[in-house]
């Protein structure tokens, strides 16, 4: 945890936050368990979750998270960006492993009272944000397999740059023709714990292979292209004179990233084509080497919009357009960081500016 900080140590934190590397030292809690639903959320001193080791939650893998972010204006200003659609994703991910599902509106009046509570650690830079962590987990202890009665949203918060890096330095990734992220009907698209263990030893040997990244195929037939194990993907293809956008559908293997809406919707909203199509890794080859597929990105809340430079796939190694950032990316990145930071009007209403009242859990004075 963090001790209370100095303004002149804060102020050099701030400056260089790295990834989840200080916490604020609170966090915001809220308990749920079958007599009487969800409390009121509090915001506490960061501590120790003391769970009996019998607790369901560490056996059976009842365990969903979020990430999200808060971002400071110009004028000073913090808002949080889309936090109840955070709130419903997390709640959809705890109904598919039959865990008790947060209202989003409480979910996201429990992340205002950390922030509120926060406010002076809310980066400025471009780029920056107060990254929020939420973990709901089962809390009962009981080794019968069967759903917690009891469990608890634990809710951190870091000032952060993106996870990858403040520079958004292009990505090497590279296929698994061994190992498979997600089926059709298993739990690919929920947020959940297991879901990135069971992606770590892949991504660990790609590591240790020069790549940064695993680029995910379908679990059948290991053909079509689906995510990494922390962002979407999208494909920026040459159409003629234009630039169409794509990226894999959501249809229950990949998470449904609020990064990867915002930029679909900020790419509509240009003008852009624009399209949720499954791409087999095969005409992604044949695209990169015809040039006709232009650009690579990765995106998602820790990450915001990264480019991919390099891929690895079936023993061959290539290049993506020139090997740097290419200008969609850059432009739909800058579109999003400039809402988040309030640059650009917020015609989506994707922030939910801190106010005084979310102090005291946005039920005013
Ligand atoms: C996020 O982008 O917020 C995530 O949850 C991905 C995480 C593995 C860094």
């Amino acid at each position: 945890m963090s001790e209370p900080r100095s303004a002149e140590e804060l102020e050099a934190i701030l400056k260089d936050p790295g990834f989840c590397r200080y916490s604020t030292g609170h966090t915001a809690v809220v308990d749920w368990d079958a007599e009487t639903g969800w409390s009121e959320p509090r915001v506490e001193p960061w501590s120790d979750l003391v769970m009996d080791p019998a607790t369901l939650g560490l056996h059976y893998g009842q365990a969903v998270f979020e990430g999200l972010k808060a971002f400071r204006s110009a004028d000073g200003s913090v808002h949080l960006f889309r936090p109840e659609d955070h709130g419903r994703r997390l709640a959809r991910s705890a109904a598919r492993l039959a865990m008790a599902e947060m209202p989003a509106t409480l979910f996201s009046r429990a992340c205002a009272a950390l922030v509120a509570a926060d406010q002076r650690w809310v980066p400025g830079g471009y780029g920056q944000s107060l990254y929020l962590r939420p973990l709901l987990i089962a809390t009962e202890p009981d080794l019968g397999l069967r759903p917690s009665k009891s469990y608890r949203c634990v809710i951190l918060a870091y000032p952060a740059d993106p996870c990858f890096g403040a520079g958004f330095r292009p990505l090497s990734v590279t296929t698994s023709t061994e190992t498979v992220r997600a089926v059709r009907g298993g739990t690919g698209e929920s947020k959940c714990a297991g879901n990135y263990a069971a992606g770590l030893l892949t991504r660990t040997e790609a590591q240790a292979a020069g790549y940064d990244e695993v680029l995910w195929l379908d679990g059948l037939e290991r053909s079509r292209i689906e995510e990494l194990s922390t962002m979407n993907v999208f494909l920026v293809w040459r159409d003629g004179a234009r630039a169409r956008v794509t990226t894999p559908p959501c249809d229950g293997t990949i998470v449904r990233g609020l990064t990867r809406d915002s930029l679909l919707t900020l790419a509509e909203d240009r003008g852009l084509a624009v399209a949720q199509e499954h791409t087999t890794i095969d005409a992604v080859r044949t695209g990169l080497r015809s040039g006709e597929l232009a650009e690579v990105f990765a995106c998602g809340t820790a990450g915001v919009v990264v480019p991919v430079s390099r891929l690895g796939t079936g023993g061959e190694d290539m290049t993506v357009g020139d090997g740097g950032e290419g200008p969609m990316t850059a432009l739909l990145r800058n579109s999003l960081l400039d809402v988040q930071h309030g640059r650009t009007p917020d015609t989506h209403g994707w922030l939910r500016t801190i106010t005084w009242a979310d102090e005291n859990g946005g039920r005013g004075a």
